[in-house]
């Protein structure tokens, strides 16, 4: 049975990967910030772990709570938002908290969980669009575009890590999607984004490390 490591996974796209992976027969082990607030996930009948991305701490003690569990994939779900405006909206904490979650948080994963993988297995990480500066036409949510993007380069140098040889480091957007962070508007519901991811999973090859994804497969300038 393939293993899956799903970091944030309580709501949103975490919570319908640790569905559909479940469902598909994988044993899928999920973390989540407060275990008090993961209700749906429990319902999902996967393994539960606490972890707060932006403290390394709690990344170590879940390394150590797998200790001897073998990750096919090491998806790394967990980010945050907070920002859509403008300048008005830049504010010196929450950019930080972003750089902190979304940038910094999955690379301090990858390096703690690679010792939880061999040979050809897979490091994923949710990006944007929202973080590609080719894409970028309506500027804006500067704290979430600027931490997206230092997250491309953080996973295209991860892709060439002597670390990583052997194993596929993609990051993977999943379209604009109706959850907490995407709003009621977004065009696509979360089963059809992360439907498509999984397929994208699927299909990757060695040629694919270091790319960046959209969930129908195609590939995202930077
Ligand atoms: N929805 C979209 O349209 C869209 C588009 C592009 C990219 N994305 C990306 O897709 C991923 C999932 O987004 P979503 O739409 O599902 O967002 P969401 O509904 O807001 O869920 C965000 C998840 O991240 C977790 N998280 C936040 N801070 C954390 C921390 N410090 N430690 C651990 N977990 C933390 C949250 O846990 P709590 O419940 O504890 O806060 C929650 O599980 C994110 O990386 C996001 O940037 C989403």
């Amino acid at each position: 049975m393939p293993t899956i490591l799903i970091i944030g996974a309580n709501r949103g796209l975490g919570l319908e990967f640790a569905r559909q992976y479940a469902d598909d027969g994988w044993r899928v082990v999920a973390s989540v910030r407060d275990v008090k607030q993961a209700a749906d996930l429990k319902k999902t009948g996967v393994e539960l772990h606490a972890c707060d991305v932006t403290d390394f701490r709690q990344i170590n003690t879940l390394a150590q709570a797998l200790n001897g569990i073998m990750l096919d994939i090491l998806l790394i779900n967990a980010g945050v938002c907070p920002d859509f405006g403008g300048l008005a909206d830049l504010k010196r904490d929450s950019f930080m908290n972003a750089m902190a979650v979304n940038a910094l948080a999955p690379l301090q994963l990858a390096k703690v969980f690679l010792h939880h993988m061999t040979g050809p297995k897979i490091i994923a990480a949710i990006s944007s669009k929202m973080g590609s500066m080719a894409e970028n036409s309506s500027g804006g949510s500067f704290a979430y575009r600027a931490s997206k993007a230092a997250l491309n380069m953080g996973f295209k140098s991860l892709s060439m890590a002597p670390e990583t040889k052997g194993m596929i480091t993609v990051l993977l957007s999943p379209g604009w999607v109706r959850t907490d962070m995407g709003g009621p508007t977004a065009p696509l519901d979360a089963d059809s984004s992360i439907a498509g991811m999984r397929t994208v999973i699927a299909g990757l090859t060695p040629e694919d490390n270091g790319r960046f994804l959209h969930y129908d497969g195609t590939e995202i300038e930077w």
